[in-house]
């Protein structure tokens, strides 16, 4: 017997050992869409990372301020910096083996092949224009007029500019010169020539009529400029003696660009409609420029690009639809064109385009153009098109998002009986049998011969943790409820709709503004989610638009019927009915969708004059406000901002136990809000929670020495709220901890466990009468070692699972995720905690936290410019799901109490049936020795009843000491 159990737990130590903890799950759920903007045209160009590289790849700078270097194969980055928040012009070139740009009063110089930072400089004036020379030297045009060669972070020689009053323009280089281009308040032109290698500036002036809506552009030895809003276009090549010459424009022009490449000059011209281009020869001996061809004209909103290749200038011309020309630099013959396979009908206009072309044998080209687009509510959507064929795009517009909801998807269990059985109640009998007969017939089919045959495969699967197909898509949703859509606006009016849990797939595009009122887009305001399926969108201009969430179309467009909206609120009125409730201009309310009605009287915060803060009561007939209360900050103080708990927040316990079995009541109301308010004259910053019907100020906190130009961010959940902000080193006059705070603030009923405070006896109570009771608040700051650009909170299905606090640091370009545990105000301050606080899970308060590298939810990722994280629960009750957006776009999945509710992927289902194999075969042969053993003990009991013998004897028996059988022995006993 002894044989045999080890023999078991041989068998059972073969088995893969189980593992302790869940396999790190990094990169399995989570999803990251890396975005860097719009694109700036003269920023924008293909260059070998190395003199000796084979491929080139793209460099771009944009509108975001993010220098990035792009592979021209997949559209991947291969590096990308941001270089300045909130910037959204600069300048960037290309030298050899580096890249310069340029942003606001920093220049910087990064490796072209790994982007590492080689050397950089920062000024006191902003920058204007920059040309890279040779050994990695940059020559900068300031605001200010002043030239200045920088090289390796230092200032080799600095020029001033000769009138302070001349508005500087553009930076070129020729030769060993320099040329900088100034506009000069008379409407003339300045050139200014410095050698690159003295400084020493000689200047010479032009006469020219040049309006605001006028283009000035200089490039190597050719300065071109339009006259009198476009109607003139005048050449000048610098260093020749002859004057500048002067082309008519074409009438009905509504703009003109410039290009250059080489001795090459391209005029592009547009009007409403058609778009064409003239090509131009430079002559620098004679100080011409000649007219090479002209290019019939095509659809407007194209994009020209002039390449040198070789000994060659080449020419592309890429059309809104996807099709391109290419052309030598000699004459108007088509030396190539491409056409997509499929025709691009929408409302496109290419902003800029950039090739690459590589002469093939044969009269072919190898063209690579890098298209940037625009189209209604998208804008700076990227694209390579390789011989006319799209290769790859990349979802620029997507950048900026500003409005998002969540919309649930269907349950296919729930929802499909009930609506089949909805469509049965509708029906007269007969119609309702007939109903039921096929509805019956149907799942035969569904879940016949073909379904049982799935089985084995299903389970197989899900025993070798395969990645089990999700049978559902589209509106259905996956059994722990993973799928969901997020649905956000772009500030340019588009809308997207985002499969979270299938790594943030595009699920649909549409878009609310046309071409033609593009110009008065306010943005959007709010998105909710008024009812299954039904998106609603209020925007800023009074328009108020309901969306299929599941398909992306439009199902009424309309106005709210009262204009301008400051904010909005939806409400939950019971059942499946929302209404959301807009404020209008004049604080007039309005109710959509249109038709809606509000149930009972219904208070609401909204922003009043004077940076005040009023509470108004809503009538539920007339819809006629009335102010409740009035909240004004101090004369130096204005709102920074208000916080509500989020709309969805369930609180599953209303105590919180502590180590001695007692309760600290938590109080809960759903109308708290918090007022951060802000007094940069005296460099404080001020904490209000207010309970928002009766306006009565609950808590508030004051912050002497704090920054107000740095973020200050906060959210709340449940009884709590987070925030921080930057504490300078003096707080009135007193040294303090400078750098960032996160204070995390408690409410309780009382003080002492197990009272429930002022209002313990109340049956019910009425915020309108005052009576709210007075919360007992715990604070805790803590030092934290990054600036917080955003806080988000995760949220459960039932609130059971504790609660982890999401910021976003951009100093580190990740989002962390701090339990709140961890920022428990109750923590011990200068004591290790005693018995019951150690039970409760308590530490010794430290003030400085530190960053765990585990808790990074975006573990290596590089999330830039995020500003928003939003929340949503999973079916199960473990699991959080997690969008962040505002610049990259990143979603993930966590499980802040670890996921108890779920098998995880590393655990082994083989080896669970395996050892219940071994035990049951096991059991098997254990069984008949434990059977034959409990009977030998039954009859040793009747032994002892009726023989009163001792017990050694008995043993005797059984061990055969007494020589006789069994049998004999016990059938004596009987007789
Ligand atoms: C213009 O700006 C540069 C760079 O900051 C500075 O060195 C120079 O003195 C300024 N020139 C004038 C005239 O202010
Ligand atoms: C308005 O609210 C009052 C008070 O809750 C309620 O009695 C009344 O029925 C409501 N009227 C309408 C039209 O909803």
């Amino acid at each position: 017997m002894r044989l045999f159990f080890r023999a078991l737990l041989g068998v059972l130590l073969l088995l893969p050992t189980v593992s302790a903890t869940y396999r790190d799950e990094a990169y399995q759920n989570d999803w990251h869409i890396a975005l860097i903007g719009a694109s700036i045209p003269s920023s924008t160009f293909f260059h070998r990372p190395a003199l000796d590289a084979k491929a080139s790849l793209i460099y771009t700078l944009t509108s975001r301020s993010i220098l990035a270097a792009i592979n021209p194969r997949d559209g991947s980055i291969i590096w990308r910096h941001l270089l300045q928040c909130g910037a959204s012009s600069g300048v960037a070139r290309k030298a050899e083996g580096v890249v310069i740009a340029a942003v606001d009063r920093d220049v910087k110089a990064f490796d072209a092949m790994d982007g590492k930072l080689i050397w950089e400089t920062a000024f006191v004036e902003k920058i204007k224009d920059l040309q890279a020379t040779g050994g990695n030297a940059a020559i900068v045009l300031f605001e200010n007029g002043s030239v200045a060669k920088v090289s390796g972070g230092k200032t080799i020689w600095e020029s001033p500019a000769a009138d302070g009053k001349d508005i500087p323009q553009s930076l070129s280089i020729q030769g060993n010169n320099v040329f900088s281009l100034y506009q000069q308040p008379s409407s003339g032109l300045r050139i200014a020539t410095i050698p690159t290698e003295t400084g020493i500036l000689s200047s010479s002036s032009i006469s020219a009529y040049i309006q605001p809506s006028d283009k000035i552009y200089g490039s190597g030895p050719v300065v071109a400029w339009t006259e009198n809003s476009l109607s003139q276009i005048k050449f000048l090549v610098i260093g020749a003696k002859s004057s500048a010459i002067s082309v008519a424009a074409p009438g009905g022009v509504v703009d003109i660009k410039f290009q250059a490449s080489g001795k090459t000059i391209l005029v592009h011209y547009e009007t409403e409609d058609k778009s064409w281009a003239e090509v131009y020869g430079v002559d620098q001996v004679n100080g011409a420029v000649n007219s090479l061809y002209s290019l019939d004209a095509k659809a407007a909103r194209s994009a020209f690009s002039v390449t040198e290749s070789g000994s060659e200038t080449y020419i592309t011309w890429t059309l809104p639809n996807g099709e391109s020309f290419l052309y030598g630099s000699k004459s108007a013959d088509v030396l190539d064109s491409y056409a997509p396979d499929s025709v691009n009908s929408g409302d496109v206009s290419v902003l800029n385009a950039i090739s690459e072309i590589i002469p093939k044998m044969e009269k072919k080209y190898a063209v690579r153009t890098f298209i940037t687009t625009s189209s209604p509510g998208f804008h700076g959507n990227t694209y390579l098109i390789r011989n006319g064929k799209p290769i790859w795009s990349r979802p620029e517009s997507l950048v900026s998002a500003t409005a998002a909801a969540w919309v649930e998807l269907l349950d296919p269990a729930a929802e499909k009986v009930a609506e089949e059985l909805d469509v049965e109640g509708h029906k007269d009998v007969v119609g309702a049998y007939v109903h039921r007969l096929t509805r019956h017939a149907h799942e035969l089919i569904t879940y016949g011969p073909g379904w049982l045959t799935s089985i084995p495969g299903r389970v197989m699967d899900a025993f070798l943790n395969n990645e089990i197909k999700d049978e559902r898509g589209g509106k259905w949703r996956d059994f722990f409820g993973f799928r969901k859509y997020a649905v956000f606006a772009t500030k340019e009016g588009g809308l997207v709709a985002l499969d979270v849990g299938r790594r943030g797939a595009i699920v649909w595009e549409l878009s609310l503004v046309s071409s033609e009122d593009a110009g008065q887009w306010e943005g959007v305001q709010q998105i909710y989610e008024v009812s299954k399926g039904t998106a609603g969108i209020i925007t800023f201009g009074g328009e108020y638009w309901e969306v299929d969430a599941f398909e992306g179309k439009v199902l009424t467009k309309g106005v709210n019927g009262g204009g301008r909206v400051k904010s909005s609120a939806i409400l939950e009125r019971g059942g499946k009915s929302k209404v959301i409730m807009a404020v209008l201009e004049g604080d007039k309310i309005a109710l959509l969708p249109p038709g809606s009605s509000l149930g009972e009287p219904t208070y609401i915060v909204v922003r009043g004059d004077a940076g005040h803060l009023n509470g108004l009561r809503v009538d539920n007939i007339t819809l006629a406000t009335v102010k409740t209360w009035d909240f004004a900050p101090q004369p130096t103080e204005k709102i920074h901002s208000i916080i509500n708990r989020p709309a969805y927040d369930p609180i599953a316990s209303i105590g919180r136990v502590l180590g001695d079995r007692s309760v600290m009541y938590k109080y809960i109301n759903m109308n708290l809000i918090t007022i951060i308010t802000t007094d940069p004259s005296h460099s404080s910053a001020s904490i209000y929670i207010l309970e928002s019907v009766s306006g009565v100020i609950l808590y508030s906190a004051i912050h002497a020495g704090a920054d107000t130009t740095k973020p200050i961010t906060a959210a709340m959940s449940e009884n709590w709220l987070v925030y921080s902000y930057f504490g300078t080193e003096e707080a009135n006059g007193k040294p303090a901890a400078k750098g960032y705070h996160l204070v995390v603030s408690e409410l309780f009923e009382s003080r002492s466990p197990n009272s429930r405070g002022s209002l313990a006896a109340a049956q019910t109570y009425s915020a309108l009468a005052g009576e709210i009771g007075r919360p007992h608040v715990l604070s805790h700051s803590y030092i934290f070692p990054a600036e917080i650009s955003s806080i988000g909170v995760t949220t459960t299905k039932q609130g059971i699972t504790t609660r982890e606090v999401l910021a976003m640091m951009p100093w580190s370009s990740s989002i962390i995720a701090l339990p709140k545990r961890l920022l428990d105000p109750r923590r011990p301050v200068d004591r290790d905690p005693n018995e019951a606080e150690r039970e409760e899970g308590l530490m010794k308060y430290a003030p400085a936290l530190e960053i765990d590298p585990r808790s990074v939810i975006n573990h290596k990722r590089e999330l830039l410019g995020i500003t928003d994280i939003v929340t949503t629960p999973a079916q199960l009750e473990s699991t959080s799901i997690i969008f962040a957006y505002g610049g990259d776009l990143f979603g993930t999945r966590v499980t802040p109490s670890m996921p108890f509710d779920v098998l995880g992927k590393g655990f082994s289902k083989i080896q669970l049936v395996g050892t219940i194999l071994a035990l049951g075969v096991g059991v098997g042969f254990v069984s008949p020795m434990v059977r034959r053993k409990q009977i030998n003990q039954r009859w040793l009991a009747l032994i002892l009843i009726f023989s009163k013998k001792t017990k050694s004897d008995i043993l005797a028996v059984f061990s055969g000491k007494l020589g006789i059988s069994k049998k004999i022995y016990l059938s004596l006993v009987f007789c």
